[in-house]
């Protein structure tokens, strides 16, 4: 199972890249697609820098939301007299586990893109940079939340389906801008995250990153399908 994941692997990136492009996306869902046309419609239909810093602030959300809804559920399940059931105590703390480890991941992306911004000079608007964010990151919080309280699956199937766009989008990207891989890339946050020779490997790392949370979200979907918890499972809070 765990060669489909990338993180820690040397990989060749242009292949990986060709790899992405031939696959098929993943169905978005409703919400998902009103979001990816307000992208289009504020931030505009190229892809550039600054629209996927946008895209990575809300990238956290759905994992907060899980580490959130992990520990409510930790509390609630101590806020009785009868023992608590050891299954969704477990499931619980997966989900806080993979919140917690996917947020940092997407922080990281979120201050490379805003620190690449501002090494290029690009002017951020009040508009589409302060307001548009907040109001989308608190409906997608909002509704993320709710699924994952009445049903957790559609809000690891929703989050696989934005990570799958994030993943695409993030390939077409490099793509589309071949002189990226000519353009070295500098970063302050290098020392928290793997550093890359250019600016389009960097792109096509973030683009596996996202892969990767894409396929936690389906193996999750599976996981809770096939029941609780499994006995072999990897033990979910080391
Ligand atoms: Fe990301
Ligand atoms: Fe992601």
């Amino acid at each position: 199972m765990d060669e489909i994941y990338t993180i820690g692997r040397e990989l060749d990136l242009m292949a990986e890249q060709e790899r992405t492009l031939a696959t098929p996306r993943l169905p978005a869902n409703l919400m998902l697609r009103w979001m990816f046309l307000t992208f289009d419609i504020v931030y505009g239909r190229a892809r550039s820098l600054p629209k996927v810093l946008v895209l990575e602030i809300l990238a956290r959300y759905p994992y907060w939301a899980w580490e959130d809804g992990g520990y409510r559920l930790l509390s609630k399940l101590h806020s009785r007299t009868r023992p608590a059931s050891l299954d969704r105590i477990k499931v619980a703390l997966r989900h806080v586990r993979m919140g917690r480890e996917a947020q940092d991941n997407e922080q990281w992306h979120m201050l490379l893109w805003a620190d690449i911004c501002r090494q290029k000079g690009i002017r951020l608007s009040w508009f589409r940079h302060f307001w548009m964010p907040r109001v989308m990151t608190f409906i997608y919080y909002c509704l993320t939340r709710l699924m994952y309280r009445f049903r957790p699956v559609s809000s690891f199937a929703m989050n696989a389906a934005f990570e799958s766009h994030a993943e695409h989008e993030y390939m077409q990207f490099a793509w589309e801008h071949t002189e990226f891989d000519d353009e070295p890339v500098h970063s302050i946050w290098f020392d928290r995250y793997p550093r890359q020779k250019s600016l389009g490997d960097l792109i096509r790392r973030v683009a596996l990153d996202e892969r990767d949370h894409m396929n936690r979200s389906l193996e999750e979907i599976s996981r809770l399908g096939g029941g609780p918890w499994r006995e072999n499972d990897e033990i979910p809070w080391t």
